[in-house]
């Protein structure tokens, strides 16, 4: 049995129910576009709703990470993962949790109690040091000086900024051939942590507030790749069975072998695999320039990139080998895969075409307009191939290496900044009243509107978000999804919120990175198609975030007093604020 039936196997037997790996694009939450963790369709549960399969539950869930996407390449990151979890919904608590922890490994995958060492929390202010957990592990036969007390940036856990959190346990193991020091040292990097058991006692809200929750939980998570790599004795994930076949099919087709390729070929690997589950996930998302379909066109478009730079046939079918691998991996625990093949093909297909055209044409333009007796590919050059051709600056600089030649990517940059300006300033007025209203009074009422959707996120609920707005220089007008008509304490409950961060005179400040870390940064993005590659990110104090075009007040005093004069019924679902500042 591989591990992730050992597991199952094992929980089960301790009383759990096998729930189903939920899709990777959450169902009912628009406020993140991936499942990041095995907890996360299960909140409605660990906040109290009782889960029909009842109190004791583990699964293995796909999970897509995109903070790491730059880090994809080298030996241990992955933009997709299976996370091992089992779960007690107010039922058994920490003893339990870390007995079933220590059986699991030490006993079924047979890890001896030597390799191993835990973290606890040391507590703080709030919440006690948890000497049950550290009590419990010594029972065991953990050495206390195997034992870490480490604080809440290390040992508390919450997905996000709010929601069911707690002080965690963590399992960490010696990968090294090195002789085992006696005394735990969890910056050594040679330890490194497997298992993560979380002790969900509380619910902390958006204001850092921290209550109890009606019951004690346990979410316990463990990367199937990362146990895969140290049960397989490899440092390099890459390498254990889960990679292999697929990192051979890859040397195959590029008649390369991996050493000396490893980052093209990790990075081909792992976007293949993400974009295939993604493809195949029942929301049925197409590459777009929005949202989910945003990541899934710059992950094909990057492993195209990569399998170029092995000199791969690019349009041969070396994607479509890589991805009916993956499919035959993986279709035994996810029906999907089989279920959506041929979408899943079409896909990287028509993908591959979009792109090949946009490459054909840019790296013609490229030898036109590239002069090689040049050394550097200048930034005027570097803009056209973009702005006019779509020619991604990545392939620039690849195509420039080829030739040995440098571009001057800061240049690039510069002009990419100033073209966007002027992209602005243009299109002020064309929308009057719009996103991109200039009057004084427009520009206040575009920070009201942020400071109201982030209020009514925590009023109504974190469903809402912008559906539509439209700005005058006498009002705000935003729609947003909601099943009711506003109470009346729910309108005064969200006009005191506004007005509180207006009086708080929170600073408003601009920051701007590429799509990818806007999404990662947890930034509101309902209007991702709107923004070019390097966007730019609006933040209120730590009320709100939001990808924007500006522009904006410099900070949240300026506004004066917040009042809704109106709310009534868009359309179906949705409902429609009037509001002004005065
Ligand atoms: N939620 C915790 C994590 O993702 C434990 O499952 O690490």
């Amino acid at each position: 049995m591989n591990v992730k039936d050992l597991y199952i196997d094992f929980f089960e037997k301790k009383g759990h129910k096998q729930i189903p790996s939920a899709p990777i694009v959450p169902e009912n939450n628009p406020t993140v576009l991936f499942n990041t963790a095995g907890m996360q369709p299960l909140i409605p549960y660990l906040l109290g709703q009782p889960h029909p399969y009842g109190k004791r539950l583990c699964d293995y869930q796909k999970c897509v990470r995109l903070t790491d996407l730059d880090e994809i390449g080298d030996k241990t990151h992955h933009t997709f993962f299976e996370m091992l979890g089992n779960w007690s919904l107010g039922d058994y608590f920490k003893d339990e949790s870390i007995e079933y922890s220590f059986e699991f490994l030490t006993k079924i995958l047979n890890i001896p109690v030597e390799r191993l060492a835990v973290t606890v929390f040391e507590g703080d202010d709030k919440i006690p040091r948890d000497e049950v957990s550290a009590n419990k592990w010594m029972e065991l036969g953990i050495s206390d000086k195997r034992i870490a007390y480490l604080g809440r940036s290390d040992n508390f856990w919450i997905a996000g900024d709010s929601g069911p959190c707690g002080g965690d346990t963590e399992i960490f193991y010696w990968r090294s051939n090195d002789d085992i020091p006696e005394v735990f040292d969890p910056e050594d990097d040679r330890w490194v942590e497997i298992w993560n058991n979380v002790f969900m006692e509380f619910y902390q809200d958006e204001n850092g507030n921290i209550t109890e929750l009606s019951q004690k939980n346990v979410d316990t998570g463990m990367g199937l790749e990362r146990i895969a790599a140290v049960l397989e004795g490899v440092d390099d994930n890459y390498m254990t069975s889960i990679w292999k076949d697929v990192i051979d099919t890859i040397c195959d087709i590029a008649d390369l072998p991996y050493e000396g390729n490893e980052k093209s070929m990790r990075i081909i690997a792992d976007h293949i695999r993400t974009a295939v589950f993604i493809a195949a996930d029942p929301a049925g998302i197409k590459p777009s320039n929005t949202d989910q379909g945003y990541i899934l066109r710059r992950l094909i478009r990057r492993a195209i990139r990569h399998a170029r730079s092995l000199q791969i046939d690019i349009n041969s079918n070396w994607d479509e080998q890589v991805a009916l691998l993956i499919i035959n991996k993986y279709e035994k625990y996810y029906r999907e895969l089989s279920d959506n093949k041929e979408v899943v093909l079409s896909v990287l297909k028509n993908e591959k075409t979009k792109f090949s055209r946009t490459l054909e044409k840019g790296l013609r333009e490229f030898d036109k307009l590239v002069n090689v007796d040049n050394k550097v590919v200048n930034k005027d050059v570097a803009f056209k191939l973009y702005d006019t051709y779509g020619f991604p600056i990545e392939l620039t600089i690849e195509e420039a290496s080829d030739k040995n030649m440098e571009v001057d990517v800061e240049g690039f940059y510069e002009k990419f900044k100033e073209h966007q300006e002027k992209s602005r300033s243009a299109s002020k007025g064309k929308f009057k009243g719009g996103l991109a209203g200039n009057s004084e009074m427009e520009i206040k009422y575009h920070t009201a509107t942020h400071l109201l959707n982030a209020a009514l996120k925590r009023v109504i609920g974190p469903e809402v978000y912008q559906k539509g707005s439209n700005i005058t220089s006498e009002r705000l007008r935003f729609d947003f999804p909601c099943d009711h008509k506003l109470t009346a304490e729910e309108k005064t409950e969200v006009e005191a919120l506004v007005n509180k961060w207006i009086s708080e005179d929170l600073k408003v400040t601009k920051n701007q990175m590429s799509k990818e870390e806007a999404i990662a940064s947890g930034a509101e993005c309902s209007f991702i198609e709107k923004y070019p590659d390097i966007v730019t990110v609006y933040s209120i104090g730590d009320v709100s975030k939001e990808l924007c075009g500006g522009p904006h007040v410099e900070h949240t005093a300026l506004l004066g007093e917040f009042k809704i004069k109106k709310e009534e019924s868009s359309s179906a679902g949705v409902r429609r604020i009037k509001a002004i500042l005065k």
